[in-house]
């Protein structure tokens, strides 16, 4: 069985996008795998929380991955901080990884241009922090996007050296993870582009019933189609495939025949659209809140993940400081 590891950014709420694009692979994921998900709270530090933000962001993180299906028994759910072994692999690490390789990192060169006040030494050796929690459990796979596809390069680039400076072959390469045909593109409510932060143009899992219908309904639409058999807009195509996400084969024909034949009125489509994404979302949005009001369960999950990630982490640590030199007298 293969291990996999996911890190997940400790800030943001989670909206349909990061559920149908990454979480519903998750839940996938660990069905097969040796998985092992942790909440990146110690990279979040590069951006000074104050310690209340810090606490709660991870703890709505933790409820809202919980709640959306990523099982704390069937995975390691963790959050980095209670894993001491970490920062201690990222010293290791460190000590390789040359200054030079991570001032050209895309990541390092944005901050530098778009924060020129707080070029703190965290950020400059992000990848390395990265590449200690993906080293940590020996993973094979780590399911990445595009922009941290440069840092998951890293991470190969480090174990790589290790393993050539020591003479080992103790480090496997990290290599993403494929979803392959079920990466899902979610369109955003604003007619173009991907679902994301930006206001209006997402639906989070935390939403209202009420903002979810303002929100459709005030999704951006065209002037109609006028000539039967017409090709589909961009704007409305993205309905569609919301549509085809969370209602059913036969509502979407419906109204994919409509827009054929013309006769297709948007405000019936919204509303339609919008009852079903409540409809999906709703039941999620109240077991975030039942679960972020238990803390009992919040704490049980996260000493569990922690304990899970600590064995496995601790081995690692053991055999990297072995093959270093380090020696008991
Ligand atoms: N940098 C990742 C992000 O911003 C989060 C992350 C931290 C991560 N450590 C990781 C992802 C290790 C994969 C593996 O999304």
């Amino acid at each position: 069985m293969e291990t996999v590891l996911s890190g997940i950014r400790s800030t943001g709420n989670l909206h349909l996008g990061n559920y149908f694009g990454a979480v519903k692979n998750f839940i996938k994921m660990q069905e097969n795998n040796n998985c092992f998900f942790f909440i990146a709270d110690y990279h979040s530090l590069t951006t000074y929380p104050t310690p209340e933000d810090l606490h709660n962001s991870v703890k709505s993180v933790l409820a809202e991955y919980l709640a959306s299906g990523l099982d704390p028994d069937k995975s390691a759910l963790y959050v980095q901080s209670d894993v001491r072994e970490i920062p201690e692999l990222y010293l290791l690490l460190n000590m390789n990884a040359y200054v030079g390789e991570l001032e050209r990192t895309t990541s390092f060169k944005d901050k530098v241009r778009t924060q020129p006040d707080n070029v703190n030494a965290g950020l400059l050796t992000y990848p390395v922090l990265m590449a200690a929690d993906i080293l940590i459990h020996n993973a094979h796979k780590v399911p990445v996007g595009k922009d941290q596809e440069q840092n998951l390069e890293m991470a190969r680039k480090f174990a790589k050296r290790f393993n050539f400076m020591y003479k080992v072959e103790y480090f496997n390469e990290p290599q993403p993870y494929n979803f392959g045909e079920e990466l899902v593109k979610v369109p955003g409510l604003d007619g173009t582009g991907k679902m994301g932060k930006t206001a209006g143009n997402g639906i989070f899992l935390v939403d209202e019933d009420k903002e979810i219908q303002k929100k459709v309904m005030r999704a951006v639409t065209d002037a109609g189609p006028t000539v039967l058999n017409s090709p589909v807009a961009e704007p409305i195509q993205n309905l569609f495939a919301l549509m085809n996400l969370v209602s059913t084969p036969d509502t979407l024909n419906h109204f994919k025949e409509k827009y054929a034949s013309c006769e297709i009125r948007y405000g019936d489509l919204k509303k339609q659209l919008a009852e079903d994404i409540i409809a999906f979302v709703s039941p999620i949005r109240k077991r975030i809140h039942e679960i972020m009001a238990d803390s009992t369960y919040l704490k049980k999950v996260a000493e569990q993940g922690a304990e899970k990630a600590r064995a496995s982490a601790s081995k690692t640590l053991e055999e990297v400081r072995k093959i270093i030199g380090f020696k008991k007298f």
